[in-house]
C-alpha cells in the first residue's frame, strides 16, 4: 500500500556561530566549530549554519573554508549584502546563502531584512548567487509586503523571523504568543503560495519550537544560541537531540499518512 505523507519533513539546520564566541573569548582554537559542526550532524541535524559578519565577532574567514571544504551536510552560509561577502560566497560557493541585516538601516522596525527598501540594492547580489548556483534565502518578518517582494526578487527561500514570537513566550503574553504565531502562519502560507520555500528561525528553544513545528509550510529551522547554551549543562548531542525529537513530535499528527 502506498502511503503519502501530508506534510514534508522538517530539517533541522544548526546554526555554530555561538561555538565561534566561545573560542574567541581567548583566541586560541578551542572550542572548535567544525568539530561542533561533525557532532551536531551525529545528533541528527540536517544542515550547519553559520553567520560570517562584517566584524568577524565570532566566525572566521577560515571557519568558512573548514566548514565547506569538510562538512558532509548543506553549509547555510548566513551573510550581510555586501560587495565582501558576495565575494566570500561565490569563493566557496555554499549550498545556500541566507541574506540577513546588520546594520540598522537594513533592517525592519521588528528586525527582518528590509526587502521592501533594499530591493534595488539587493536584486543584483541575489541574481549573482543564483547565476553561481546557489540557493538564496531572505531572513524576513513574516508581513505579506516582504512576503511579495522577497518572491518578486527570485528569492528561493525565505526565513521567517521567530523573534518577536518567542520574546512574547518568554515574557509569558499569551495575546502575543497567539497573535505572533497567527502572523507566521499566515506568511508561511502566503510564502508557498508564492512558491518560496519557507525556512524560520531566531530565539528558538525547546519550550517555542513546537508552535513552529507545526506550521506545515515550514520545511527548515535555523537553531543556535540556545542549544549552544544547553550544551554547556548536558553536552551538544543531547542538547540536539532533544530538540530533533521535539520537532519531530510536534510535525506527527501532519504526517499521518493518507491511504
Ligand atoms: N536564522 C537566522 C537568519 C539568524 O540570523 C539566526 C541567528 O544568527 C538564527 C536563525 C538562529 O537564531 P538563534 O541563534 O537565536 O537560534
Amino acid at each position: 500500500m502506498h502511503h503519502t505523507p501530508r506534510v514534508s519533513p522538517l530539517r533541522l539546520g544548526v546554526n555554530i556561530d555561538h561555538v565561534a564566541t566561545i573560542r574567541n573569548a581567548r583566541g586560541g582554537r578551542h572550542p572548535d566549530p567544525l568539530r561542533a559542526a561533525h557532532l551536531a550532524i551525529e545528533a541528527g541535524a540536517d544542515g550547519i549554519t553559520a553567520h560570517l559578519r562584517e566584524d568577524r565577532r565570532h566566525i572566521s574567514d577560515t571557519d568558512i573554508a573548514r566548514l565547506k571544504d569538510e562538512l558532509t551536510r548543506p553549509l547555510n552560509f548566513e551573510m550581510a549584502a555586501t560587495p565582501e561577502m558576495l565575494a566570500i560566497a561565490l569563493r566557496h560557493v555554499p549550498h545556500a546563502c541566507c541574506l540577513v541585516p546588520e546594520k540598522r538601516e537594513e533592517r525592519t522596525t521588528e528586525g527582518g531584512l528590509d526587502v521592501v527598501g533594499g530591493a534595488k540594492h539587493l536584486a543584483p547580489l541575489i541574481a549573482d548567487l543564483k547565476a553561481a548556483g546557489i540557493r538564496v534565502s531572505l531572513f524576513i518578518e513574516a508581513d505579506v509586503g516582504a512576503i511579495e517582494a522577497s518572491a518578486k526578487l527570485g528569492a528561493d527561500i525565505v526565513e521567517l523571523h521567530t523573534g518577536t514570537y518567542c520574546e512574547q513566550a518568554l515574557d509569558n503574553k499569551a495575546a502575543g504568543i497567539a497573535r505572533e504565531i497567527a502572523r507566521l502562519a499566515e506568511g508561511a502560507r502566503r510564502a508557498r503560495a508564492a512558491g518560496l520555500e519557507v525556512h524560520a528561525g531566531h530565539g528558538l528553544t525547546y519550550n517555542t519550537v513546537r508552535a513552529i513545528a507545526q506550521i506545515p509550510e515550514v520545511v527548515e529551522l535555523n537553531i543556535g544560541h540556545f542549544l549552544i547554551g544547553e550544551a554547556i549543562f548536558g553536552g551538544l548531542s543531547p542538547a540536539i537531540g532533544r530538540m530533533r525529537a521535539l520537532m519531530d513530535a510536534a510535525r506527527q499528527p501532519a504526517l499521518e499518512t493518507t491511504r
